[in-house]
Parts: structure tokens; C-alpha cells; sequence
């Protein structure tokens, strides 16, 4: 079996990883890949567009594409895989455009009763700067776009809040991503990030996750993509997980059937857990990174059956079996992350490195491992509790070493 899988994180090593210890005899490529995906299967140089891929996946009788990063959904390469009849992994990108798309995403929570914060959206910069001159509740500044991931703004006071807008609508920081803006309620709570694998009929959830997106401890600093994350997300209670399904998961799918948007793949919902319920923050439709290589060395399941199960065999159930344990990640990162950093670093200690772990932007050149990119490696503690997964990941982490390693100290904490 060829399997494709489009990405370059330590999401797609991960993904690739898992495949082939489901599955010896399968080939993978990877587009564009990294130093580790390297290591497993053969990264695609030189093909840029999505139509090339698929010529590409075509002339090289590829089995099933996977897409990890949201970048190719938004470019509608499912839609482009599936108009010539290759297998793929992924929304169409009418389906994308609830993560691609606030707007959208919010319009249709708000149509199917799907419990989100309170929100406005704005076109007009005047009309949203007297909306927060008169706002009485604490706000998170949104651009319609995604915005590479970076256009969320968390503000603590009303004149942070007219900054942020100012950046957005009147610099242009995110170019088009921000002609228009989303003024939303910022509920104070536990984060909570909850995975799943859509077959176009159920949405089923894989064990919760906390992921920890701040570059500095006690969730402080710049943004980033997750600096670790644990699994099972201790907030999510069994309250939580039924007030979850109840208000968020079952108006999603009774949406994604109304709206005629349903697909193969993922749906990632990023919950706020507060003491008045369970809030959906935003929809993503793929895996997360580094909440997948969090969460697989915990899945006893086959991972392709899973996949192909849902595609080919379209089944209703879908039972995924898990350890009943608990994980930690922790993402060692390039001092500078998510600013400015140097790569090139000889990177010491990855050749004894117990599994599991996984290289999120590392290559190997004249038999040496060095950074590549802003978050290097992934390294990943399997235990009873949060408390015995944590001391192994740091146990792991100890045991590499590079010039200018940044890693936070407080993931599981
Ligand atoms: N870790 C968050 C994400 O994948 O978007």
C-alpha cells in the first residue's frame, strides 16, 4: 500500500510512525516531509501546486492521502484529489472553511444551537472600536482568517483590546485575513482540546487532550503551535464529556448533515470548560500537532483499519481502543520561537533517544542530526498518571542537548 501524507511537522512523522507499526509493508512519501519523515519514507522535493501532487499521487498509484496541515485543505486539494478519483483524507473545502473561515464557523454554531462565547463581527473599523468603548465584558480580537495560525489576540483591558484592533484592521498585520474581525467573550476557563475522526456519518471522539500554546510557563508570552500537551485533559470530566456531546458534538453533526458538509477526516474541537458549561472556541478540521503524537502512543487501534474502515468500508461504529494511561509531550524548541531563531544546531543525544518521540524540524546531514526548524523535536512520556508521563518525558528531554534549546518546564504541571 502507497500512502501520501501532506505536511512538515512532527505531526506527520508521527502519523507516518504509527502507520507502519500498524502496517509493515506499507510505502510512504511525504510532501513536503522533514528530516524524520525522512527516515520512513521518501519526501516529495520540487512539487509545489495541488494540482502537481495529484498528478504526482496519480502517475505513482497512491492508495491514500492523508492531509496533515490545514495549509493544503484551504488550498482544495481534497476537492482536487476526489475530482480524479483518488482516495484522501480530509474535508472539502467548503467543510474547511470552519476552520478557514471564523465567519463562517460562527454562523454556523449560531444556526445549530452549538454553545459558543457571545461574539459581534465587524467589517467597519468605527463600528467595532464603538463596540469596545462600550463593551462591559473582557474580549479576544479575531480575524475572519486563520491567519497562519496567528490571528487570535488575547487582550487584558480596553486599550490593548483598540491596539489589537488597530493592528488588524488598520496596519493590515494579517493582510486580508483581517478585513473583518470577530469580537468575542473571553470566558475564563479550562482549555480543553478534543480530536476526532469524522466517517461522514459519526463524529468520533479520541481521548481529550490539554494543549499548552503559549511559549512561555504558566501560559504566558507569544502564541505558538503547542509547546506540549498531556492526554486525558484532567478537566474533562464525565459531566464535561456529556455536556460536550450534548451542546457541541451532536449540533455539529446535525450541521454538517443540513448544510450537505460532511467528509472524511478530522474534526478538532477547542473547548473553553467554564463553571457555566463547556464552549466551543473554534472547530479545526485535521489533527493537531502536538496533540496527535500525544495521543497515539496511547491508541491500541489500528490507525489505517480506522482510517480505511471509514473511507472505503464507510462503517457507522467505529470503536478506537485505547491504553488506560496517561501521556506527556514536551516540544523542545530553537531559542527565539515563534520570533527569530537560528537553525543549524548539531543536536546531541537523538540516536539513544528511547521511543516514543518524534522530529518536528530536524534533518540529518553527514550523519549528524541538526535543527531546522522553530520546533525541533516532540519527546513523549508514557505513564499511570500525568505525574509518572511528565517525569518520563523530562527524564527523555535531560538527554538531549543543543545550542539554544528552549523548552518549557511546566507541561502537566
Ligand atoms: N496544537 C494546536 C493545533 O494543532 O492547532
Amino acid at each position: 500500500m502507497k500512502v501520501l501524507i501532506l505536511g512538515s511537522g512532527g505531526r506527520e512523522h508521527a502519523i507516518g510512525k504509527k502507520l507502519l507499526k500498524d502496517l509493515y509493508s506499507i510505502d510512504l512519501y511525504f510532501y513536503p516531509g522533514n528530516g524524520g519523515t525522512d527516515q520512513i519514507g521518501k519526501n516529495i522535493e520540487k512539487i509545489q501546486t495541488p494540482s502537481e501532487l495529484c498528478f504526482f499521487a496519480k502517475k505513482s498509484a497512491i492508495d491514500l492521502t492523508i492531509v496533515g496541515s490545514e495549509v493544503f485543505l484551504l488550498e482544495k486539494i481534497v476537492d482536487i484529489f476526489q475530482n480524479f478519483g483518488l482516495k484522501i483524507i480530509g474535508p472539502h473545502y467548503l467543510a474547511s472553511r470552519l476552520e478557514g473561515d471564523r465567519v463562517f464557523a460562527k454562523y454556523f454554531m449560531n444556526k445549530y444551537g452549538v454553545r459558543t462565547p457571545k461574539y459581534e463581527i465587524f467589517s467597519c473599523y468605527q463600528k467595532a472600536m464603538d463596540f469596545l468603548e462600550k463593551t462591559t465584558y473582557s474580549v479576544a480580537i479575531k480575524t475572519r482568517g486563520i491567519a497562519a495560525g496567528k490571528g487570535v489576540l488575547l487582550v487584558k483591558n480596553k486599550n490593548e483590546a483598540k491596539k489589537a484592533l488597530n493592528s488588524i484592521m488598520k496596519d493590515k498585520k494579517f493582510g486580508k485575513s483581517g478585513n473583518q474581525v470577530i469580537i468575542e467573550e473571553f470566558l475564563q476557563g479550562n482549555e480543553a482540546s478534543i480530536i476526532s475522526i469524522f466517517n461522514g456519518k459519526n463524529i468520533i471522539p479520541f481521548l481529550s487532550s490539554k494543549d499548552y500554546k503559549k511559549i512561555g510557563e504558566k501560559e504566558t508570552g507569544l502564541n505558538t503551535g503547542g509547546m506540549g500537551t498531556i492526554v486525558p485533559n484532567p478537566h474533562m470530566t464525565n459531566d464535561v464529556w456529556i455536556d460536550f456531546k450534548k451542546n457541541i458534538l451532536e449540533p455539529t453533526l446535525e450541521g454538517l448533515f443540513l448544510e450537505k458538509l460532511t467528509f472524511f477526516g478530522f474534526i478538532y474541537f477547542g473547548l473553553m470548560i467554564t463553571s457555566n458549561g463547556v464552549y466551543l472556541l473554534e472547530y479545526n478540521t485535521r489533527l493537531g500537532d502536538p496533540e496527535i503524537q500525544t495521543l497515539f502512543p496511547l491508541m491500541k487501534s489500528n490507525f489505517l483499519q480506522i482510517i480505511q474502515s471509514s473511507l472505503f468500508q464507510q462503517k457507522d461504529i467505529i470503536n478506537i481502543h485505547w491504553k488506560k494511561l496517561c501521556s506527556c509531550c514536551v516540544v523542545l524548541s530553537s531559542k527565539g520561537y515563534p520570533e527569530k531563531y537560528e537553525s543549524g544546531k548539531i543536536i546531541e543525544g537523538l540516536h539513544s533517544l528511547k521511543e516514543p518521540f518524534y522530529i518536528a524540524g530536524a534533518k540529518k546531514e553527514k550523519g549528524k542530526w541538526i535543527t531546522s526548524s522553530g520546533r525541533v523535536l516532540n519527546i513523549i512520556g508514557v505513564g499511570k498518571s500525568i505525574d509518572e508521563a511528565r517525569k518520563i518525558a523530562y527524564d527523555k528531554v535531560k538527554k538531549i542537548h543543543f545550542e539554544n534549546l528552549y523548552f518549557r518546564k511546566d507541561i502537566g504541571l
